[in-house]
């Protein structure tokens, strides 16, 4: 079955790659996007020319996200997260890149230089003019204060926005370097809980299999890489991963 072959591959596994998606974190109470009832079915994204060239909307992105620090601020990790912080911990797993934007990777004890978080993070801000870096707590409070208003940088009257990368905007050069150097140098590429449709991200499995490497898929849904995948098992992730050890 999917299963045995999974932890076949997962047995022999020496310096794999695994990739996350939303779908890693919906055990934990998030939302993933684009599943019914996802983030993108109930708000359309703001992106990055919208978010700059707006000030409503960015009053309306930030409100979004204080929203959801309300909804989900306590989500902790769950069986998927924990099982690949083990098999970081024991060396089977080079790096874990993801393009989520919670923080529960790293909450779930995977190591800075072994995280690639692509798509940013979302529990600072900086300043999209000058770079400076704001807390979310200093934008909060001037947030309430302005009355539901989006502050400008105080040292620049540029515009604030979380350290995320938006639809539109430039990937994070640094990210997608390490990105690519683990999974060109991976024996195993795990793609995790993704629609696998939002590029560059989606083209890691690709790269991964042209360099030679065992592509694993687990998603709920099939996804448009199931065909190249060694292995492409439908099911729940955190099932799936907690019983395979
Ligand atoms: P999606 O919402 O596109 O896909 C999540 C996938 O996870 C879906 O195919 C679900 O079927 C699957 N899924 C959900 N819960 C699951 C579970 N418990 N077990 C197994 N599968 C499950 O989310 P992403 O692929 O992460 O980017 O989306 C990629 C990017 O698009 C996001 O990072 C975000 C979004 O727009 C930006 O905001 C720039
Ligand atoms: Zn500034």
């Amino acid at each position: 079955s999917g299963r045995e072959a999974l932890a076949d591959i997962l047995a022999g596994m020496r310096a794999g790659v695994a990739f996350t998606g939303a779908g890693i974190s919906t055990e934990c109470g998030i939302p993933d996007f684009r599943s019914p009832g996802g983030l993108w079915t109930r708000n359309r994204p703001i992106d990055f020319e919208t978010f700059l060239s707006s000030q409503p909307m960015r009053d309306e992105a930030w409100r979004r996200r204080f929203a959801m620090e309300e909804a989900f601020g306590g989500a902790r990790p769950g069986r998927g997260h924990r099982s690949l912080a083990r098999m970081v911990g024991d060396g089977r797993l080079a790096a874990v890149v993801t393009q989520n934007i919670d923080g529960l990777h790293q909450a779930s004890g995977v190591p800075e230089e072994r995280l690639v978080e692509l798509h940013g993070n979302s529990t600072y801000a900086t300043c999209l003019a000058c770079g400076l870096r704001h807390e979310l707590s200093w934008v909060r409070t001037r947030f309430d204060a302005l009355g539901g208003r989006a502050p400008d940088c105080p040292a620049c009257d540029g515009p604030v926005k979380t350290a995320t990368i938006s639809f539109g905007q430039a990937m994070p050069a640094e990210a997608m370097l390490r990105a690519r150097q683990f999974t060109q140098g991976c024996d195993v590429f795990l793609a995790i809980g993704s629609s696998l449709v939002v590029y560059p991200a989606a083209g890691f499995p690709l790269e991964a299999k042209r360099n030679g490497a065992t592509l694993v898929i687990i998603n709920r849904e099939p996804t448009k890489f199931d065909t190249l995948a060694d292995l492409a098992i439908h099911a729940d992730i955190g099932d799936i991963l907690d019983e395979i050890q």
